[in-house]
């Protein structure tokens, strides 16, 4: 992948909400201020919170407050044309209306619990089951549908915005209050950083999840199934027809899973066919968690996604052990941005995280512990590098 070239990074911010902060991390800087969406927008009765980062590439990342979410990414494509690579909508009531959580961070737990069921230290918790028998993506009023308090800042990489949420003890039925925070940093290397983390004060599963739909060839293109796709993982997590893992930690060598060497995202997507007989929900796609080579914990290059149209690659780099690869299967043909119509694989996610139900898994071998305790913090950081192929 060649770089496009290194600048430095400028910011336009928001400003109603009281300016920069300043911590050990940041430093003071003057912005400018937006604080609406573009079309304008709010949501309960107040307006949404608008950020817009840049860099001289020419490269922008736009985020709201609502969700912590990320509306919009402004790539150049191999001429030079700016190509907006999210899904989203032109305004901020659109996505709690139509979003299926488009750009957000979800939590307290992103993916599927169980039945919406769990023990944690002897004593079994119940949470609501919002997808099917299951608990999906942290419950009704997730941190996707939270406001979030934003902070722009600017950091030695450039500019960013830091979300902080309080997740109350009790809130959807998990134990412990959670101190949440989202930062996005957008850095002179074309890089979106994204780094999640979490403290409580009773011990509590966590998994905090970023949900943005990608396209590379631009968010109105059409589908993702010429996009060129690797993802380093040896090992999935199969599942039952719930999107409920097994339990194995099963090879992908041999599966349509296998995307240890690049390969067409269309290729073997028909060997997901989906089972929509009988009131069947689920419509086919890829929708797999990839257990991640390396060590969790550890900053590696896990993805590589690249598209033929624009040129565009981008690389992910993580410190968690799984990623979610999920072709927009659900997508119905909502409006988005710009009157762009999103069908099914429309956009893809590739979710950085804990492996889903892990809760149910704690102690197997292989499995991640996503119990989070007094004292400790949770971290999560993955990295979007951009470039041209
Ligand atoms: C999940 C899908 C789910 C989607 C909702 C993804 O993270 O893997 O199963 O339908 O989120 O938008």
């Amino acid at each position: 992948m060649k770089s496009l070239p290194l600048v430095i990074a400028t910011l336009s911010l928001a400003a109603s909400i009281g300016g920069c902060r300043s911590t050990d991390a940041v430093t003071e800087t003057p912005m400018e201020t937006t604080h609406r969406m573009r079309t304008g927008g709010s949501i309960d009765g107040r307006p949404v919170n608008l950020f817009t980062l840049r860099n001289a590439n020419g490269m922008e990342v736009e985020v709201m407050d609502h969700g912590a979410t990320v509306t919009r990414v402004i790539v150049p494509d191999r001429d030079g044309n700016p190509v907006d690579v999210v899904l989203g909508f032109d305004t901020a009531e659109e996505y709690p209306e139509k979003s299926q959580y488009f750009g957000c961070t979800v939590g307290r737990v992103g993916n599927r619990i169980a039945g919406g069921r769990f023990e944690l230290d002897g004593k079994a918790y119940a949470l609501a089951a919002n997808n099917g028998p299951n608990h999906l993506h942290g419950g009704e009023v997730g941190f996707d549908k939270r406001r979030w308090d934003a902070d722009p800042i600017m950091t030695a990489k450039g500019p960013g915005v830091r979300f902080t949420l309080t997740s109350a003890d009790g809130e959807e039925g998990y134990p412990g209050r959670v101190e949440a925070e989202t930062i996005y940093v957008l850095t002179d290397r074309n890089e979106l950083e994204v780094e999640m983390s979490a403290t409580t004060d009773a011990p509590t599963p966590v998994n905090i999840v970023h949900h943005t739909y990608w396209n590379l060839g631009g968010h109105d293109s059409g589908t993702i199934l010429d996009e060129v796709l690797r993802i380093r993982a040896d090992r999935y997590t199969p599942v039952d027809g719930t999107f409920i893992p097994t339990g194995d930690l099963a090879p992908v060598a041999g599966t349509a899973v296998d995307f240890r060497t690049a390969k067409r995202i269309g290729r073997d997507i028909d060997a997901y066919p989906g089972d929509q007989a009988e009131g069947g929900e689920d419509p086919g796609g890829y929708d797999h968690n990839f257990c991640l080579d390396g060590e969790a914990g550890t900053m590696r290059e896990v993805v590589r996604l690249s598209d033929p149209r624009t040129g565009i690659v981008m690389t992910i780099t993580t410190d968690q052990p799984g990623i979610q690869f999920y072709t927009g299967n659900f997508l119905n043909g909502m409006t988005g941005k710009g009157g762009a119509v999103y069908e099914k694989f429309g956009g893809l996610c590739l979710e950085t995280q804990a492996y889903p139900d892990s809760i149910n898994h704690a102690g197997e071998p292989g499995w991640p512990d996503v119990v989070l305790r007094p004292g400790d913090t949770y971290r999560h950081r993955m990295v979007h590098r951009f470039g041209i192929d």
